[in-house]
């Protein structure tokens, strides 16, 4: 095929997704056909180097071995049996992640949403368990503000933008808002009404913002002082990205629930609920279930996912190469004053820009010189590589926005930007 056919290849997709979709995406006008390791390529044959892995999911990157094996040997097997029955895939998977995580028990769903509303169910049923036995505690949930749990009704409405919410009101009523890591609020607003408190420990669509060491605290504190849960929701964040299995981990605070979802199948939908075994008391047979979550596709390549991670030492591999990336960010941020703040932990990194309109810029030129990034929360660069990275890649990476805010359109800007506080503010 000729140049012109492969490009009409996009475009009849482009048409035909047109009429044939809901318009849910505004997609960038690539189509791609294939992966290799930290590279996607486009049908033309052009790499791109992802530092997105699908959104924090491909954290093997493409092509993976381990991750190709798990598929082809457990898909000549057996790829679904439904939760009726036992499979060798979700005992072995649920060892693994109780170990990593600290925690006793596993449901498994299929997306990370699931495994919020799952969560928010358990934390429901968990108070009406300490109500029969006394214990006087509510119905409320708190989560934070800027927060993204996901999609459906209960993660929605625990999601903090309004532009999420509010085309599907009314929502499901119960949750309130504490600004983020203001302890003053958290105090006001919790009290023995509240069954969970809902956090990310790192805020990824919020714009990769941690918790502060207190506020988390103060939040394990006040739900041990009556019994709610306090839930972490690692689904961005943990599973390696950031150094460790958890991003709580590095704070030293256990808490009651954690959800898992993104990178846990290395690509494969998968979700996770772990929690402890006294939350876990407030869970039967029936309560809650799911068709395919857990299946044996599914877990065989968690599974595959989580050795090839130890085997690979990925976890200190993307702590080193983490801090690289964080240290030439910050080098740069002294060079570009459009660059206002450089934070982050592992490879769950972000460069925050002075205008939202520079931040869209930055996104198509490195688009342009085929390096996939995101913005998120307006003006704030995303990376979230997958863990293979190399510090050759972010070499390329670098001096590629090294080029792009040493260009005209971004030097104007940079000439009206406000003040900055040297790319430190790292955590
Ligand atoms: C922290 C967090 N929670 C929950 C979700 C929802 O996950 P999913 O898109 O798999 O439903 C996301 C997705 O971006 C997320 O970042």
């Amino acid at each position: 095929m000729d140049r012109l056919d492969k490009m009409s290849k996009l475009e009849q997709i482009q048409a035909a997704e047109a009429r044939l979709l809901l318009s849910t995406y505004d997609r960038n006008p690539i189509l791609f056909v294939r992966g290799e390791g930290v590279h996607l390529v486009d049908e033309q044959g052009e790499k791109y180097l992802d530092l997105l892995s699908g959104i924090g999911v491909n954290a093997l990157g493409y092509a993976h071995p381990a991750i190709e094996e798990a598929i082809a040997k457990q898909s000549r097997a057996l790829i679904h049996t439904s939760n009726l029955y036992y499979h060798e895939g979700q005992a072995e998977l649920a060892l693994r992640l109780t170990e990593r995580t600290g925690l006793d028990r596993v449901f498994f769903s299929n997306t990370g949403t699931e495994a919020i509303e799952g969560a928010l169910k358990l934390a429901r049923a968990h108070a009406g368990l300490l109500r029969s036995e006394g214990k006087h505690i509510g119905t409320k949930f708190l989560a934070l503000e800027h927060s993204f749990h996901g999609r459906t009704f209960g993660s929605m409405a625990a999601t903090h933008k309004a532009k999420y919410r509010e085309p599907f009101a009314p929502g499901v009523p119960g949750v309130e808002f504490v600004k983020f890591n203001d302890i003053a609020d958290l105090r006001a607003k919790f009290s023995n009404e509240v069954c969970a408190i809902l956090v990310e420990t790192i805020q990824g669509e919020g714009g990769i913002r941690p918790l502060t060491q207190e506020f988390f605290a103060e939040a394990r504190a006040l739900t041990e002082s009556t019994g709610a849960l306090l839930i972490a929701d690692e689904i961005q964040c943990g599973m390696g990205r950031t150094g460790k299995w958890c991003a709580y981990q590095h704070f030293g605070i256990l808490p009651d629930v954690t959800t898992l979802a993104k990178p846990l199948a290395g690509g494969i939908p998968l979700g996770a609920i772990v929690c402890t075994e006294e939350a876990a008391r407030a869970i039967h047979a029936g309560m809650h279930g799911t068709t395919f979550g857990g299946g044996p596709l599914a877990c065989a390549v968690a599974i595959a996912v989580i050795d090839a991670i130890e085997r690979d030492n990925l976890l200190a591999h993307a702590t080193e190469v983490g801090n690289y990336f964080l240290a030439q960010l910050r080098a740069l941020a002294l060079r570009h004053n459009a660059i206002v703040d450089v934070r982050g932990r592992g490879l769950m990194i972000a460069a925050e820009i002075s205008s939202a309109e520079l931040a869209k810029l930055v996104v198509a030129e490195m688009l342009k010189r085929h390096i996939l990034i995101n913005c998120t929360s307006d003006t704030v660069l995303r990376f979230l590589p997958p863990y293979i990275l190399e510090r050759a890649h972010v070499d390329t990476a670098v001096a590629a926005l090294d080029e792009i805010f040493t260009e005209p359109a971004a030097h104007s800007d940079a000439q009206t930007a406000g003040g900055k506080n040297n790319g430190q503010g790292s955590f």
